[in-house]
């Protein structure tokens, strides 16, 4: 981004300075990612910039947002440079080290809420690939007396979970804990809930560079065209349930009729999946039914 050192740049300037630059790159949605990047920058509510136009940034704020700018320039998405992400009005700390909660995974959370009669029991929640811990504790913020395990195969991103619980309030009913899917985990779940890697490698291709290079690739693919996981741990949760318990899994937008069939295989009754705002089949729901 072209900087002026002699001339101190307005709020108004940083705005059109930085949409430029983005508009330049082709960038979606420009003006929004440049004003949540000034406002990060004055650490304030991006309703203040319009409210302080003519309000000069020092030198350091200013050199700060045009730091930022150059990262939103090579396509870094704008939740990795801020380092948080919101999810069910929450917010969670995110890294390069874990995935960013996205939109569609909320069609989980209303799943299980939706199949849960007594929202003020005390149940026990498995999350399976937990990443930020944004299902396992958005359920737990929801659920007032439902205690929860997140597992993940990445110690870095069990990190992340641990600080995302602590600042929501939770740590009190979570635990995390590294793993490989359910190996070692005790049964006696009522509802199981995961989103693992199904991006099959061939879908490659189709991703956006802030997904591709930013998201870990750890938390996107998977053999055998994105099912390798959904394979290896729908038998194993089907069977660590509890009786009446509830298996709840988010789906690519092609798959999900062969999770439910995964599921079916696996001993659990398959009910409709819920779809996601766009009409995709997003959320698989199964009960164990003894
Ligand atoms: C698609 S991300 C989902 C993260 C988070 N649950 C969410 O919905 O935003 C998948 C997660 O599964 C984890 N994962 C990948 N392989 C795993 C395995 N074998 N066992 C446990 N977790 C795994 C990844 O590290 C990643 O955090």
């Amino acid at each position: 981004m072209a900087s002026d050192e002699q001339v101190q740049k307005t709020i108004a300037d940083c705005l059109k300075l930085g949409n430029e630059q983005l508009t330049a790159a082709e960038i979606e949605n420009p003006r929004l990612d440049v004003r949540l990047l000034l406002a990060e920058t004055l650490s304030v509510d991006t309703s203040y910039l319009f409210g302080y136009p003519e309000k000069l940034l020092n030198d350091g704020q200013f050199r700060h947002f045009q730091a930022m700018i150059n990262r939103r320039l090579k396509r870094e998405p704008v939740s990795k440079i801020i380092g948080r992400k919101e999810f069910w009005s929450l917010e969670f700390k995110v890294s390069r080290d874990t995935l960013d909660p996205r939109p569609d995974s909320e069609t989980l959370i209303e799943a299980v809420l939706e199949s849960l009669v007594d929202k003020t029991e005390s149940i026990k929640i498995l999350d399976l690939g937990t990443g930020t811990g944004c299902l396992l504790l958005t359920l737990l913020s929801e659920l007032q007396a439902a205690k929860g395990l997140g597992i993940d195969i990445s110690d870095k991103a069990l990190a992340i979970a641990k600080d995302n619980a602590e600042a929501l309030g939770l740590s009190d009913r979570v635990a995390f804990q590294l793993g490989n899917w359910c190996d070692g985990v005790k049964d006696g779940w009522d509802i199981i809930i995961s989103n693992p890697p199904y991006i099959g490698e061939d879908e490659k291709k189709i991703l956006s560079p802030e997904v591709l290079n930013y998201d870990p690739a750890l938390a996107l693919f998977a053999e055998n065209n994105g099912m390798k996981d959904y394979q290896t741990f729908i038998p194993q949760a089907a069977s660590i349930l509890k009786n009446n318990g509830m298996l709840v899994v988010e789906a690519g937008h092609t798959q999900a009729e062969a999770i439910n069939a995964l599921m079916s295989d696996a001993g659990l009754m398959v009910y409709p999946a819920k779809k996601d705002l766009g009409g995709i089949a997003r959320a698989c729901i199964a009960r164990k039914c003894i």
